[in-house]
């Protein structure tokens, strides 16, 4: 099958076959139909997160169900299935209390050491990125890793669900936990920050302030559902958004994965509030806060994949989405073919996309 491999990082991906092995116990083949770029993976082509080379990238699909391993009666041949990284094992804490996205065991759904690799070329393994390797035609991977949608689902939009729509989303609706009439403000608008965004109106916020340094991001969140927008190329984005929410937000959001704008969105806030970290922020990299605000009772977390449960969570999108509440036809910028990959993410650096779509 034709898959994009980073072989050096940095460096870009390079487009090739890639042999992918036969469904073992407990996998499931998937044919990709659609597969987003999502600025996590563009971190990795940065070498501002290490993963093991030469690796398969890709985490954010949907397709159709091509064949089963033994034991697996979750899903059959034909079913539609979006991808997900937070595979779960089942047994352990966090699994056991909900937090599947915390998943601490995930080595059992790996194949074993010595066993024939999922992926490779030439006889030699080629790594698995996340669990999943989405920009490649075929997806071998965990039951574990999928959840079964309505066949009415559009696979191109479906595919955004398992990565922007869920981490954005469920950020304001998990982690964040947004109550009617709050307060937000969403720093940085890309993939991730637009779903910040509809997930805010869609949980009701009174008033939600999308900051970003493109303007034509801004009116995008502007049809997403921001009431207010601030451009902050354009002088102080903190005084801005404080003047905006008479003193600050309740809840603010970082989805760009830079500390300045994190160390922004805390001061975003007003006290009592809680700024929720999405980006990833470079390797090595600590954040500085003002000791004094946190008696205040301001707080700051991290978020996860949305704090996602993703075989209940991406069912409820889905039908968000068919009943016309939840956006993802205005997210998709550009449907591309995999051998445009590389340019599609030289498009998400330059800032003209929200969301590029490879179609199989
Ligand atoms: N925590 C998680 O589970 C998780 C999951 C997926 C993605 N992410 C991370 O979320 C972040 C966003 O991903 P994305 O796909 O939306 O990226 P993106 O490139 O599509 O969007 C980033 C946006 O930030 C804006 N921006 C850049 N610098 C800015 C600044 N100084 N002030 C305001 N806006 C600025 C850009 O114009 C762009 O609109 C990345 O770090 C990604 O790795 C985290
Ligand atoms: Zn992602
Ligand atoms: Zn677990």
């Amino acid at each position: 099958m034709r898959a994009a491999v980073l072989e050096t990082s940095p460096g870009a991906l390079v487009v090739q076959d890639v042999s992918v092995d036969a469904p073992g116990p407990g996998e499931v083949l998937v044919r990709t139909a659609a597969a987003g770029l999502c600025h996590s993976d563009l971190h990795f082509m940065e070498a501002l997160y290490p993963t093991p080379l030469p690796a398969v990238l890709g985490h954010e699909s949907a397709g159709v169900i091509e064949a089963v391993g033994e034991g697996v009666t979750y899903v059959a041949p034909g079913d539609h299935v979006i991808t997900c990284l937070s595979a779960y094992c089942g047994g352990c804490d966090f699994c056991l209390t909900g937090r599947l996205y915390l998943c601490s065991n995930r080595a059992v759904l790996e194949r074993a050491p010595g066993a024939a690799p999922r992926l490779s070329r030439g006889g030699e393994a080629v790594n698995q990125f996340m669990r999943l390797s989405s920009f490649a035609e075929q997806l071998l991977v965990h039951e574990h890793a999928v959840v079964k949608i309505s066949p009415d689902m559009p696979l191109d939009r479906a595919a955004l669900i398992g990565c922007g729509v869920t981490t954005g989303v469920g950020a304001v609706f998990r982690t964040a936990r947004v109550e009617p009439g709050a307060t937000v403000a969403v720093v940085g608008c890309g993939g991730i920050g637009l779903n910040v965004v509809q997930g805010a109106r869609i949980a009701g916020a009174g008033r939600i302030v999308a900051v970003d340094v493109n303007r034509d991001k801004l009116e995008l969140a502007q049809e997403f559902g921001a009431t207010d927008v601030v451009d902050a190329s354009q002088g102080d984005a903190v005084a801005a958004v404080r003047e905006l929410s008479s003193g600050g937000v309740e809840y603010s959001f970082e989805a760009i994965g830079s500390k300045s704008a994190t160390e922004q969105a805390f001061r975003m806030l007003r006290s009592g509030g809680t700024c929720t970290v999405i980006g990833m922020i470079p390797v090595g990299t600590h954040i500085e806060l003002h000791g004094p605000d946190l008696l205040s009772e301001k707080k700051i977390q991290g978020s996860n994949m949305g704090s996602n449960r993703f075989r209940v969570d991406m069912p409820r999108y889905v039908d968000l989405y068919l009943q016309g509440r939840l956006k993802l036809d205005e997210l998709v910028s550009a449907r591309i073919g995999l051998d445009q990959v590389n340019e599609g993410f030289q498009a998400m650096k330059a800032g003209s996309v929200a969301r590029s779509v490879i179609v199989f």
